[in-house]
């Protein structure tokens, strides 16, 4: 995001650095802390423990010279700790992390050496089918999301009640079920599969999609963090996010009946998160699809029509083109 429009939406952030907000129903909580910082973790969890955490730390491809890896894991070490200090004995660890093909599969394969000494488990490594990729010319295009699933002591599961809205169409796994011979087909109770670590059935996020936030670059899909939420907890119980972003794992949460601590070190980011729950709550949409966050205040603020106009020519009469490329 460029200084300058930084600078003008701040004033419209409830959020300024180390404050933590409780939403109005008291269900989850939103600070904007840093996730590397014990103390401040500390504070949120305010003695509570997570049963599940959903974290999307972020990764720049370009950025990551040798050295760069170095110091991003070391980071990671620091805010996996902090996790593992918060969550309860028996609890479950996602990270969406992304693996450079053209670069050694960075950052991916040094997180996952240095996850061996994290505490936590390996369980199951996840594989979300995108629908845009790279490399298409010289290489295998790059379709995947790679999703790690860890575990503390031994959390609570249920993927049986996850199916897809994949029709079960293979035949072909046979089996003999009181002396006469069965196929898959048969003998399952439910017409579709159910999620098994490879997901082709959730669609990207993309603007012309609900659930799409203006601004935000990095969502993640309300379907992924809902199954996660669905497989991994209980209602009520709490589930913590470290990069809130556009506050998807805290929807989610509100969605399936959990609640959500979720910080972000970006205020602007914190306050994203909590107009999403409200915007939700009062209209029961998911995101802003044909709008963005802020659409309030650029109609009032001349400064930010300007501002927008000028670098990015989005006039007011569209604002919904206040997309992506604004908040990179
Ligand atoms: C990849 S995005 C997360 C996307 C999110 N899962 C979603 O669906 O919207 C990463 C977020 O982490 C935040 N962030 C970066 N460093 C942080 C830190 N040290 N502590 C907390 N948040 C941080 C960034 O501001 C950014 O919003």
């Amino acid at each position: 995001m460029d200084e300058k429009l930084r600078e003008l939406l701040l004033p419209y952030c409830r959020f300024s650095k180390g404050e933590i907000r409780l939403d109005s129903s008291g269900m989850h909580k939103i600070g904007c802390l840093d996730a590397a910082d014990l103390a401040s973790i500390k504070k949120l969890m305010d003695e509570e423990k997570g049963v599940l955490a959903v974290h999307d730390p972020p990764y720049n491809f370009v950025a990551f010279e040798e050295r760069e890896v170095e110091h991003f894991i070391d980071w990671c070490k620091v805010w996996i700790k902090n996790s593992y200090e918060v969550m309860s004995d028996d609890s479950a660890l996602y990270v969406w992390l992304g693996a450079d093909q053209n670069n050694h599969y960075q950052p991916f394969a040094d997180f996952i050496l240095m996850m061996r000494d994290s505490g936590f488990e390996s369980r199951s490594f996840i594989t979300m089918r995108n629908q845009r990729g790279y490399g298409t010319q010289k290489n295998w295009m790059s379709v995947r999301q790679e999703l790690l699933y860890y575990t503390k002591g031994k959390p609570f599961f249920d993927v049986n009640s996850e199916y897809t809205d994949i029709p079960k169409v293979l035949k072909g796994y046979y089996k003999t079920v009181n002396g006469k011979e069965t196929e898959n087909l048969e003998r399952s109770k439910s017409e579709f599969i159910r999620a098994g670590n490879v997901w082709i059935d959730i669609q990207q996020v993309f603007y012309r999609m609900e659930e799409n936030v203006n601004g935000c670059y990095a969502q993640k899909p309300l379907k992924a963090i809902q199954r996660i939420i669905l497989s991994s907890s209980r209602m009520n119980e709490i589930v913590l996010d470290f990069f809130s972003h556009s506050g998807t794992t805290l929807l989610s949460a509100e969605m399936t009946g959990r609640r959500c601590y979720t910080i972000d070190n970006d205020p602007i980011f914190c306050e994203i998160t909590l107009r999403r729950l409200e915007n939700y709550r009062n209209t029961g949409r998911t995101g802003w699809q044909n709008s963005n966050p802020f659409e309030e205040e650029i109609l009032n603020d001349v400064k930010l029509q300007k501002h927008l106009k000028e670098t990015y020519n989005i006039s007011l009469a569209q604002p919904s083109l206040w997309n992506s490329g604004v908040m990179e």
